[in-house]
């Protein structure tokens, strides 16, 4: 029996729901497999835990993290608190301490799951946005000074590092050589940003020649936006700062069909450090508790949680009850035109699951 040792932090708002729901479906899996098992550590840190404990996670948090062989995380966001403050405390203190430097963000049409772009066909609408997940304009480098006076500065630094380009050039030209179509598309701002982001054309220019099967082209960040609307089956795999993916990647979940579908894997390519899988949507603290949250994200996330595993088949087979259950029309949550609720969404995956028979 393959064992793997699976953190669990729901953390904020519909974080608790959507993991809850993954977690059923997970069993679901390991009982249709039968050839590995995940032992669960369920951890209750996020904003909650800073009201009673002045603090996000354990100060110890990384430590009790490092055996893990991946950590399955909801959200973090709490009206109450500074998101700053709760962000940095537990999400952004994980990527960076476990250098999780390459944020995986896959988009495309699921059946049943129209989205607004009328004229694309799920075949042409197949994209995976790399982001940059320890750099750039998330460095945290920065300050404020003279606080309070109209002098009042406020720094966000921008941090750009060449091995931080240069590995997640490499981790976006390997993933896109490894897709049919073999595209990879790099985004920058470098007509505007003239220090970092012409490192990013320069990095670019030294590694090119050694992925020469790869088409590449080169856009800025705001034709970028346009490209993807107007032309979504020009794209493949998209690789971006920190910043720049993380709005692109909203746009991408929105043009999917809705923020609620949308996976992310916070990966350290090298298996230093454990691996953090996430829904995108954040703890939508608005319909929290109210059972409707839906669960899809976090569906399609637990299936790159065994993709990374080395679960294939069990990532497919998700992946699969995930398509058939969209598509039949029904189990749709508000956030996508239905009424159907976290529980029913669940229980049809969980069905289709136990049903495959392949
Ligand atoms: C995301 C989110 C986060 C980010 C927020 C919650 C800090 O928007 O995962 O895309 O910007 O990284
Ligand atoms: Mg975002």
């Amino acid at each position: 029996m393959r064992e793997y040792r699976i953190a669990a932090i729901p953390g904020d708002g519909i974080g608790t729901e959507v993991i809850g729901a993954g977690l059923e479906v997970l069993r679901a899996l390991e009982k249709r497999d039968g050839g590995f098992r995940l032992a669960v550590e369920h951890l209750p840190w996020g904003s909650d835990y800073y009201r009673r404990n002045g603090r996000m996670m354990p100060e110890n948090g990384l430590e009790l993290l490092k055996g893990v062989d991946a950590i399955y995380f909801g959200a973090v966001g709490d009206p109450g608190l500074p998101d700053h403050v709760t962000l940095w405390g537990l999400r952004l203190a994980i990527c960076q301490g476990f250098d999780q430097y390459a944020n995986v963000r896959p988009a495309r049409l699921l059946p049943g799951i129209p989205g607004p772009l009328r004229a694309v066909k799920p075949a042409e609408f197949d994209w995976i946005i790399v982001r940059e997940n320890t750099e750039g304009e998330y460095s945290g480098a920065g300050g404020r000074v003279h606080r309070g006076l109209p002098e009042e500065v406020g720094l966000d630094v921008a941090v750009f590092t060449r091995t931080g380009v240069e590995r997640i050039m490499r981790f976006a030209f390997a993933l896109a050589g490894a897709r049919p179509r073999k595209r990879l598309t790099v985004v920058t701002k470098s007509n505007a940003q003239r220090h970092g982001m012409v490192l990013w054309d320069d990095v670019l220019a030294e590694l090119r020649g050694d992925y020469p099967d790869i088409a590449m082209d080169k856009m800025l960040v705001d034709a970028m936006t346009t490209r993807m609307v107007l032309k979504p089956e020009t794209l493949d795999v998209v690789v971006a700062t920190n910043l720049h993916a993380d709005v692109l990647s909203d746009l991408a979940a929105a043009l999917s069909g809705s923020l609620g579908i949308a996976p992310t894997a916070n990966l350290n390519p090298e298996r230093k450090f454990p691996s953090m899988f996430e829904p995108i949507h954040g703890s939508a603290f608005d319909i929290a508790g109210r059972g409707i949250a839906n669960p899809l994200g976090s569906f399609w996330t637990a299936a790159m949680m065994l993709e990374h595993l080395g679960e294939k088949a069990a990532a497919g087979r998700l992946m699969g009850a995930i398509e058939r259950t969209t598509g039949e029309g029904k189990f749709l949550t508000p956030d996508l035109g239905g009424r159907a609720t976290t529980r029913e969404v669940t229980d049809a995956v969980c069905r289709a699951i136990a049903g495959d028979n392949s």
